[in-house]
């Protein structure tokens, strides 16, 4: 296992192989999915073919999404992480759980070590999110970490809320 970061109730660690079942049921629940602007994987096989993409994705940028976990029973809970984006050079925070984990601020928790790990050990110098308006649990959790409101867009999935954090 290779430990990303620790929070009080949680570990981030990188991704595995071994994790592609847990992953793809993770996308099989249409309202973890709802709006994320992505669909299920097509099997397992397929998830291990984008987890080891996701693994090389790590030697190129140095990060990427990480599996969470809670250290009371070692429950994967499911992602949180950053993602490089070559083409404007920044890098955002993304989230994603289990439903059965959802309101219990594990995304808070997870989301507020990513950014301190990003500008403290990886000294990134902005972070940014976004969401669908719809997705108040992600822009609340976004608010909650002290993420300030950007400017809105629109994807091809309809409107977005796009909040950043700058570096002290
Ligand atoms: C969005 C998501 C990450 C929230 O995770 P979480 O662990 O439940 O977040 P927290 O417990 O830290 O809660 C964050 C806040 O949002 C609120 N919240 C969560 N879900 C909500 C909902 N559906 N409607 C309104 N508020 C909601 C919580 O009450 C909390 O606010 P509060 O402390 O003021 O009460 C989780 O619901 C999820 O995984 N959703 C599916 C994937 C997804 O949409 N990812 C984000 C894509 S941009």
């Amino acid at each position: 296992m290779e430990l990303i970061l620790e929070t009080e109730r949680l570990i981030l660690r990188k991704i595995a192989v071994a994790d592609a079942e847990t992953m793809y049921e993770l996308n099989t629940d249409p309202l973890v999915i709802q709006f994320t602007g992505d669909g299920p994987f097509e099997s397992v096989e397929a998830t291990r073919q984008f987890i080891a993409e996701r693994q090389q994705q790590y030697a190129i940028d140095g990060y990427g999404r990480w599996i969470a976990q809670r250290k009371e029973d070692g429950a994967i809970i499911g992602w949180c992480g950053l993602k490089f984006h070559p083409e404007t050079n920044e890098t955002d925070v993304g989230y994603r759980f289990f439903r059965k984990f959802w309101n219990r601020g594990y995304g808070t928790e997870a989301c507020a070590a990513t950014i301190q790990y990003g500008f403290k050990q990886l000294g990134l110098k902005r972070i940014y999110a976004e969401a669908r308006m719809e997705n108040t649990g992600s822009w609340r959790i976004m608010e909650k970490c002290g993420m300030r409101f950007s400017h809105k867009s629109t994807g091809c999935d309809g409107e977005t809320v796009i909040y950043d954090m700058l570096a002290e």
